[in-house]
């Protein structure tokens, strides 16, 4: 866990997120660290990673453009922010974040666009930084294709050390052969960083401050300088354009499907699955192909999702059986539920034990218990149903007024009969009967028969009689 920043107080370790970039590349209105992978913004990945570190580290995202929005969309995390007004590069960023570092020993630099980064890889870093006694160590990586990241420049190969780090368009000929790139991830000792913080000028080709020039400084000064690379390339690839997006977006949910199926749930063509990251699953349950579970989504054990259904922030009991094309959403589900196919769950909805809701029904702020049977055509907004009760087909709770919402009561072995309307506020007490079509707008008393609709009205002949005058008419 993290600690609350403490601003300053003095504390081993800090780490800054780089966040405050616009992400120009991928051409949205969007800030880049608020983009999604798995569910998730990629700041709030690279935050949950950084909260797991064995030693407790302050954490501080330092912020820029559209400084409020991602503070916050990430403001539950407890982290620190440090604000970078006009982004003139990484550099800049850690020069921004000058006093908040100050009184920290170490610091580890992490990129808000580089979410699969592990926290025991971060661990291996920061464990080689302290057993080389180096002033700055680069996580490296060696991927197929380098263009686009900055090479990392070894002293002599096969040296731990680093001579400097060397943007792509900076590459001297000869520098595009090198294949290890720097991932952006950092570990300092906070006072030579400090001392040479400065000396990050625009003066390069871009005209930006980049914190790569770092190593050079820190190098030329006599400092050590080291570079250690992760273990697995696919960890440290940036988020720059839509396609990288994408493609991280694809690695993280097939990790996400692997992770499950080996706590054993079954997930048939796990590939046309949409599963968030953050997503749990109890083992034997089995998920057919084409179930998006999103968000903070949470399944019992021996549950069955069948195609097509879509589940967000939900939480499912055991034993639960969510038939084809359901859509469930900020609502709870109990033990030996029976669900769709074609239901619609929306927030709020308490479905108890066994209960049965069938196809086309709606159900919204509603609480639902045991037993009881929606099967058809049905919604019920915020409704109160107690235990096994049956809700006709057909049958609709008339909750708004076209001002104000309002609640239906049903009480414990109701039986709705179909195609009525519960005008609400109405109460319908325990054991009652309400006669099919019924249009009920006051409160039926307990084992009561309820019957509100016209009276049937046959009249003998009348086809016979009508035929004939019209035949006379012609
Ligand atoms: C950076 C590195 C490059 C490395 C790559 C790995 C520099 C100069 N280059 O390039 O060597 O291979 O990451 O992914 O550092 N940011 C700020 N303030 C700024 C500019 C950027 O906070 O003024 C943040 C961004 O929001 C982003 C991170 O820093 O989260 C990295 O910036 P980005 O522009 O993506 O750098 P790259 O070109 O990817
Ligand atoms: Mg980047």
């Amino acid at each position: 866990m993290s600690k609350q920043p403490s601003h300053g107080r003095h504390n081993k370790l800090a780490v800054v997120i780089m966040a405050a970039g616009k992400g120009t590349r991928l051409k949205s209105r969007r800030p880049k660290v608020l983009h999604e992978i798995g569910g998730r913004p990629l700041l709030a990945h690279v935050i949950a990673t950084a909260s797991r570190l064995v030693a407790p580290a302050d954490i501080f995202a330092v912020v820029g453009h559209q400084a409020e929005r991602v503070r916050q969309t990430v403001k539950d995390t407890g982290i620190g922010f440090v604000e970078q007004a006009e982004q003139l590069g990484t550099g800049h960023a850690i020069q921004c974040a000058r006093q908040a570092i100050a009184g920290y020993d170490s610091l580890l630099v992490l990129s808000g666009d580089v979410p699969l980064i592990r926290p025991e890889t971060l661990e291996l870093l920061m464990s080689v930084h302290r057993d080389e006694h180096a002033a700055m160590t680069i996580l490296t990586a060696l991927p197929q294709d380098p263009t686009d990241y900055g090479r990392v420049l070894r002293k002599a190969a096969g040296s731990a050390e680093v001579e400097a780090i060397v943007e792509q368009k900076s590459l001297q000929p000869g520098q595009e052969s090198v294949r290890e790139i720097n991932s952006g991830i950092y570990a300092f000792q906070t006072a030579p960083l400090l001392q040479h913080l400065d000396q990050l000028t625009t003066e390069n080709a871009h005209g930006e401050i980049y914190l790569t020039k770092m190593a050079g400084l820190l190098r030329a000064s006599g400092e050590r300088v080291v570079a250690v690379p992760a273990p697995d390339t696919a960890e440290v690839l940036g988020a720059n354009t839509i396609a990288d997006l994408v493609a991280l977006d694809a690695t993280l949910r097939a990790a996400t499907a692997r992770r499950l199926m080996a706590a054993g749930v079954t997930i048939f063509h796990p590939d046309t699955c949409v599963i968030d990251a953050e997503v749990e699953v109890e083992p034997d349950t089995i998920i057919e192909p084409f179930v998006q579970l999103r968000g903070r989504t949470k399944i019992g054990s021996e549950c069955h999702i069948r195609s097509y259904s879509v589940i967000e922030n939900c939480t499912l009991g055991s034993d639960v059986l969510v038939r084809q094309s359901c859509v469930l959403a900020e609502s709870t589900v109990e033990d030996g539920a029976r669900i769709g196919p074609f239901a619609h769950l929306r927030p709020g909805s308490e479905i108890g034990p066994e209960v049965h809701i069938g196809n086309f029904v709606e159900t919204k702020k509603s609480k639902l218990g045991r037993g009881v049977k929606a099967s058809h055509l049905t919604y019920l907004g915020d409704a109160v149903v107690g235990a096994d009760t049956n809700v006709g087909a057909g049958v609709i709770t008339c909750n708004f007024d076209g001002v104000h919402k309002h609640t239906t009561h049903i009480g414990k072995g109701v039986f709705v009969g179909s195609d009525s309307t519960l005008v609400a506020p109405v109460t319908i007490e325990d054991g009652a009967y309400i006669g099919a079509g019924s249009c009920i707008t006051s409160p039926v008393p307990a084992g009561a028969l309820a019957v509100a609709r016209a009276h049937q009205v046959n009249k003998e002949g009348w086809v016979a009689k009508r035929r004939a005058k019209q035949k006379a008419q012609k």
